[in-house]
């Protein structure tokens, strides 16, 4: 950038800041070098200073209070399988799906944008290697997916993968080094997230330095606008995509395309279909499936009253019992309507107080060892109740949740790697084969089944053409 476009990119900056309060982001200007101002005016650039000036107020300075619904009732929700009573509407329901993955219109969406920092995992959480006999990375395992749907209905849907500016680079990098994982680069399609800046809690703008904003991801509510913003709404329309199936990069057993959960969606002329899995208990730390003033939402677990969680029905079971595995499928014109210019996005943002690096009046660090700093995020499960005809389905949290979220423990490599051997053994055994199973009850053999070769039990019956024999203590590959 030459002085003199620095200097009126400066004013321009200036004028915008000053019209909301915020001119002290420059404040030390005068201290930086010509490459220090032109990044200071770039993370300029990804803040919407009309957007944050309006949410200053109710959600920065104060506390908002979470004003729960009046009248919060459990929803109906589709079963995982046809029973008699949905035999004929699942049947109809797969035909549609199937036929819509054939023609084109579906495409996968993986929100691959925050960072890993609960697991301690230093790269795109999607490069972390997660299956049992090649150690295979999730992104692999989400590819392959894509490539079972092609085997099995002629049609490789494209892919669009949303990542954040900590990992957006490597991400790409990981896919190019990686060959696509057996896809080529136009199947894939990736881009970024938006930001948000950090605020004090006097609202103003907080600097992560004195020549950059601290500015971090929007959450994946933010997905909805990024889909529009990058272009994606666009390519998947000249492409012929009409139903966009959502998941997120930690899930190792999410079905990324699923004809039966499509079908559901297009039958229904539905807006946004989720699927939930019942709760492993009272507070697990999933959002929960309410009908609340009418609507279809989510309530996080930090925000369903103790006294809902633990209600019981007559018959004992809980009566709040379907946790969101943030597994949608969105329409493209829903989204089209949510973003587009004329309407106001009408999703809540959600504050979290955080420990933020930054600077001090005299422009020195800190590093601060309690929380300073508000965020903002969007979560995308707030587009439900804006939906028209939103629906629910169970799934099978044996087939298809094992989040990798922590180091140990719940929701660990550890837990998701066990629930893909289980995965893969029970498919196994249903196709016939003997599987030796230890005294713990686990296979005693470790089993690994690609979705390029299998995309479930019933596709697995009809893959295999001759039954392997396993022996305690087998490693199996099939791919
Ligand atoms: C999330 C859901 C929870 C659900 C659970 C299922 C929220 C607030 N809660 O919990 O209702 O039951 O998953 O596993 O989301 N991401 C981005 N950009 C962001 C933030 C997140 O792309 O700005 C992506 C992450 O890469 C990840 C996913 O969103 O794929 C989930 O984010 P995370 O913060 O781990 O959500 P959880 O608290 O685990």
């Amino acid at each position: 950038m030459t002085m003199a476009s620095l200097q009126s990119k400066y004013d321009a900056a200036r004028a915008n800041l000053t019209q909301v309060g915020q001119e002290h982001v420059l404040t030390f200007w005068a201290d930086l070098d010509d490459t220090a101002k032109a990044a200071l005016l770039a993370d300029l650039d990804q803040v919407d200073l009309k957007r944050c000036a309006a949410l200053v107020e109710p959600m920065v300075r104060n506390r908002p209070v979470l004003e729960l619904p009046h009248d919060i009732q459990p929803p109906e929700i589709l079963p995982a399988e046809a029973d008699a009573a949905h035999a004929a509407m699942y049947a109809e329901a797969l035909r549609l799906g199937e036929q819509a993955i054939a023609k084109g219109q579906v495409a996968a969406f993986v929100v691959a944008g925050g960072q890993g920092s609960r697991l301690g995992y230093d790269g795109p959480k999607g490069a972390y290697q997660v299956t049992l006999v090649r150690n295979a990375p999730l992104f692999q395992v989400f590819a392959e997916a894509l490539l079972g749907i092609e085997r099995r209905y002629g049609r490789r849907p494209p892919w669009y993968v949303m990542t954040g500016p900590a990992n957006h680079e490597e991400t790409q990098a990981f896919f190019t080094e990686n060959k696509y994982f057996g896809l080529s680069a136009d199947d894939v399609r990736f881009f970024m997230q938006g930001q948000m800046p950090a605020f004090h809690p006097d609202g103003r703008i907080m600097l992560a330095s004195k020549s950059r904003i601290a500015l971090s991801p929007d959450g994946h509510g933010g997905s909805l606008r990024a889909l529009s913003v990058s272009g994606a709404l666009d390519d998947m329309k000249r492409r012929g995509v009409e139903h966009i199936s959502y998941f997120q990069v930690d899930n190792p057993l999410v079905r990324p395309i699923d004809p039966l959960f499509i079908g559901l969606h297009i039958m229904k002329r539905s807006e946004m279909s989720s699927k939930a899995v019942t709760k492993a208990d009272d507070k697990e730390r999933v959002g929960n499936f309410c009908i609340a003033d009418g609507k279809l939402m989510v309530i996080e677990y930090s925000d369903l009253p103790d006294e809902l969680a633990v209600a019981r029905n007559a018959d004992g079971t809980r009566r709040f019992d379907a946790g969101s595995i943030a597994i949608h499928v969105l329409s493209r014109a829903f989204v089209e309507r949510l973003t587009s210019e004329t309407a106001t996005l009408h999703m809540p943002w959600h504050r979290a107080e955080k420990k933020v690096p930054t600077v001090n009046d005299q422009g020195n660090a800190i590093d601060p060892d309690k929380p300073n700093g508000v965020k903002l995020e969007m979560f995308v499960f707030d587009a439900i109740p804006l939906a028209e005809n939103a629906l629910v389905m169970y799934t099978r949290r044996e087939e298809e949740f094992s989040p990798v979220k922590n180091a140990t423990g719940v929701d660990s490599a550890v837990t998701a790697r066990r629930d893909l051997n289980r995965r893969a053994a029970r498919w196994l055994a249903s196709a016939g084969v003997e599987v030796p199973m230890g005294e713990d009850g686990e296979p005693a053999a470790t089993i690994e089944i690609s979705p390029a070769f299998a995309l479930d039990a019933e596709d697995l019956r009809r893959q295999l053409k001759s039954k392997p024999a396993i022996k305690a203590g087998d490693s199996v590959l099939l791919a």
